[in-house]
């Protein structure tokens, strides 16, 4: 049962009107369904609720047409027809005995409208803030009417909808109500200008809407931003506290974070659990209203110190409700052990960017829970007494091997190495990713609760092994390494002078130590990769004292970390380290201790000397036994064996959230039917008008 010390984060709050069960608050996030797949979208939010969370909130939620965030998917609200999609969400999470919360914003020069085709608007005439080749207006009286109009109307409907809390966002430099705030978006000379009350004004109009027009019926909530961490053109925590202090008491509850989104939902790279308390710790002193805080809160204990310490009266949550929906349960149950931990690496992040359903490494259910009927905590049982060989102790075998374990099945994983975790374990040794490794932790803690899984390590297995063995069911997940000749994306061929090189490495080398054996000078990193190992593997040679080039063909460094919050932090780190970076630069040949460059764009050729060089270029499937087994198929049957399959990095190396996803799919559908072609379900919209107008009315 529940372990005493944690009985404070069971006890309910009082939010206006409504009162929230425990201490457990999903803040908004959003998740690439939004407003275009609802029943996928209220299904996710229903898990959390299933898994104890007191308050769930959707994610931002537009409420007019000149405030779309298009192509992103969120929230809507812009008329009475968007109501039963969010009403969907309501009924599923009062089910479970949680409220239900909606963020409405309006985001003004930071949205896009390239749906809608309105004008953008905002507190003065400015550049729209993503980069869109257009302008937003300023905002006069009457627009600013509209504003209020628009909100208030939102927020009924938000409450005929089944909404429990109300909010109104002030956060991440996002939204209207904060771009009035700021200074350097907000240059007017009328009561809405100028002054710090000024400036409020907006806000406070807002806030007293919200309440006057749902109030009884609806807590009001604030999600406000205490800093941003840009000086004095941004909201600061001076300002932040004027400005909680001239509003304490007019909301029911106080929602607060560091702005903008980067700063908000920090990798674990760059950033450990609780690292906001610096920039919100006052607020609570300011304001007798409950105050929710984030900071990546896995830990009851840290919970509970929050709490007592009179910094947070709830602990709010987006990524740990993610790899977790049930987080709150285990508490509660006493299950600590259980609880999945968040890895802070942001990949959850990257399907709104992306615009695509939410994915989350630890949790392969997120996202999944409507379409393929998947739970995070529950599975069907084993349809056979099949016995199953996985190859391979890595993100894939391991989650394979355990969700095959709870299934029921007799279940031998043989792990070459002495050690398991794969390449989990090997990168979480890298700079910034050793919270990685909660992805081995709470899949080797699983297992070890199950009597029906057996690990055998230092066990490596040849074809002949694998027949022997007697197993009905192999899968062979047994991961990739980095190629050393170039090859890649910009490269259809390998590098001259490459293959071959002892001055040429590749991740592999760096994560078994190799930097101590490098040659003496400075050492280049060819990323062709575009995501997180360039900037690690700088890290990790400047943490040698190694002088560092950091050359890519691509025109930025680390590219795709744009997706999952972290390239300026990269951005930042090198900087810091004093990494140089050469990007557009191809490389065409390496000898004599220099490398030949080539201007992507200009084809113009330099040299660049350089003791050493790292390829992070492309990696190579370890599948030799795959192969081995495909070759000797005609055995299989006088072997007992039925199926063989290969996962993960050994079929296509990918991200761990692959190799984790696709030990989970092969562990859900060992003997189960066929599901064709599209094997999940889909959002389809009715052909006729017609439907959809009766549906909405
Ligand atoms: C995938 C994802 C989507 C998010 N979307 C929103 C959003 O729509 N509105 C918002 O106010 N915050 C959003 N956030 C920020 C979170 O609410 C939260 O403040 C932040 O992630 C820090 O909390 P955490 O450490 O518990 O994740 C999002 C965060 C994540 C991870
Ligand atoms: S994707 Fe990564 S950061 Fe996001 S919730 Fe899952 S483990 Fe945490």
């Amino acid at each position: 049962m529940r372990d005493p010390r944690y009985d404070i984060l069971f006890t309910p709050v009082q939010i206006g009107p409504v009162t929230a069960k425990n201490r457990f608050f999903q803040v908004p996030h959003c998740n690439g369904m939004g407003h275009g797949m609802p029943l996928a979208h209220a299904a996710m939010r229903e898990m959390k609720a299933e898994g104890g969370w007191a308050v769930i909130a959707t994610e931002e939620c537009e409420i007019h047409p000149s405030g779309d965030v298009s192509p992103y998917v969120e929230a809507r609200l812009w008329d009475d027809r968007d109501i039963p999609a969010l009403a969907l969400m309501c009924d599923k999470v009062h089910a479970h005995g949680a409220l239900a919360a909606v963020e409405l914003t309006h985001n003004g020069p930071t949205a896009s409208n390239l749906y809608s085709r309105e004008v953008l608007i905002a507190p003065s005439h400015q550049p729209s803030k993503y980069g869109y080749p257009a302008q937003a207006r300023a905002m006069d009286k009457s627009d600013i009417a509209d504003y209020r109009r628009w909100h208030r109307d939102a927020a009924l409907r938000g409450m005929r909808a089944g909404m429990d809390i109300i909010y109104v966002y002030a956060g991440h430099d996002l939204s209207l109500a904060m771009h009035f705030l700021q200074r350097r978006r907000n240059h007017r000379t009328d009561e809405y200008g100028g002054s710090l009350e000024n400036r409020v004004r907006l806000l406070r109009e807002v806030l007293e809407d919200t309440r006057e027009a749902v109030g009884h019926r609806c807590g009001v909530a604030i999600r406000f931003a205490t800093e941003e961490l840009i000086g004095p053109g941004g909201i600061e925590r001076a300002e932040a506290q004027d400005i909680v202090g001239m509003l304490a008491e007019l909301p029911d509850l106080w929602d607060v974070n560091v702005a903008a989104w980067y700063n908000d939902s920090v990798p674990s790279r760059f950033a450990a659990e609780g690292a906001q308390e610096p920039f919100i710790d006052f607020v609570k002193k300011t304001t007798t209203k409950p105050v929710v805080g984030v900071g990546r809160f896995t830990s009851p204990d840290t919970m509970v110190s929050q709490i007592r310490r009179g910094v947070l009266d709830m602990i709010g949550a987006a990524r740990p409700s993610i790899a977790d929906p049930f987080l709150p349960k285990k508490i509660e149950e006493g299950r600590i052990d259980d609880i999945r931990e968040c890895i802070g690496c942001n990949l959850c992040v990257s399907g709104d960017n992306t615009i695509t359903p939410i994915r989350c490494t630890q949790n392969p259910t997120m996202g999944e829970e409507w379409r393929r009927d998947w739970h995070p905590e529950t599975i069907a049982p084993a349809k056979s007494t099949a016995k199953v060989l996985v190859v391979g102790g890595g993100p894939a075998g391991l989650e394979a091997a355990r969700a095959l374990g709870q299934r029921g099945y007799e279940v031998n994983l043989a792990e070459a190495r002495r050690e398991l975790g794969g390449r989990v374990t090997r990168e979480a040794r890298l700079p910034g990713l050793a919270e990685w490794a909660r992805v081995r932790d709470w899949r080797l803690g699983q297992i070890r609760k199950l009597q029906n899984v057996a690990i055998y390590q230092d066990s490596p297995l040849t074809a002949q092994d694998v027949l022997d063995f007697g197993a009905e069911h192999v899968v062979i997940a047994t991961g990739c390494h980095w190629r050393r000749d170039g090859y890649g994306r910009s490269n259809g061929a390998a590098i001259p002078g490459f293959e071959g090189n002892a001055a040429v490495f590749t991740p592999d080398d760096i994560m078994d130590d190799a930097v101590a054996r490098m040659p003496e000078g400075p050492v280049a990193i060819f990323d062709d990769d575009y995501f997180y190992y360039g900037s690690v593997v700088a890290e990790a040679l400047r943490k040698h004292g190694r002088e560092v080039i950091y050359l890519t063909p691509d025109d930025t460094i680390a590219s795709w970390s744009a997706n999952t919050l972290d390239y300026r932090h990269i951005q930042w780190k090198m900087a810091e380290l004093g990494v140089e970076q050469i990007v557009s630069h191809n490389i065409v040949g390496y000898a004599d201790g220099a490398l030949e460059l080539e201007h992507v764009w200009s084809g113009k050729r330099r040299a660049l000397d350089c003791a050493a060089v790292v390829a992070i270029t492309a990696r190579v499937p370890d599948d030799a036994l795959y192969r081995a087994l495909r070759d000797r198929e005609a055995e299989w049957a006088d072997a007992g064996i039925r199926t063989i399959t290969c996962i993960g990095d050994a079929l296509a190396p990918g991200l761990i959230a692959h190799a984790v996803y696709a030990g989970h799919r092969y562990a859900r559908e060992l003997d189960e039917p066929r599901q064709g072609e599209v094997p999940f379900k889909r959002h389809f919209h009715s052909p006729r008008e017609t439907d959809l107008l009766r549906i909405g009315d």
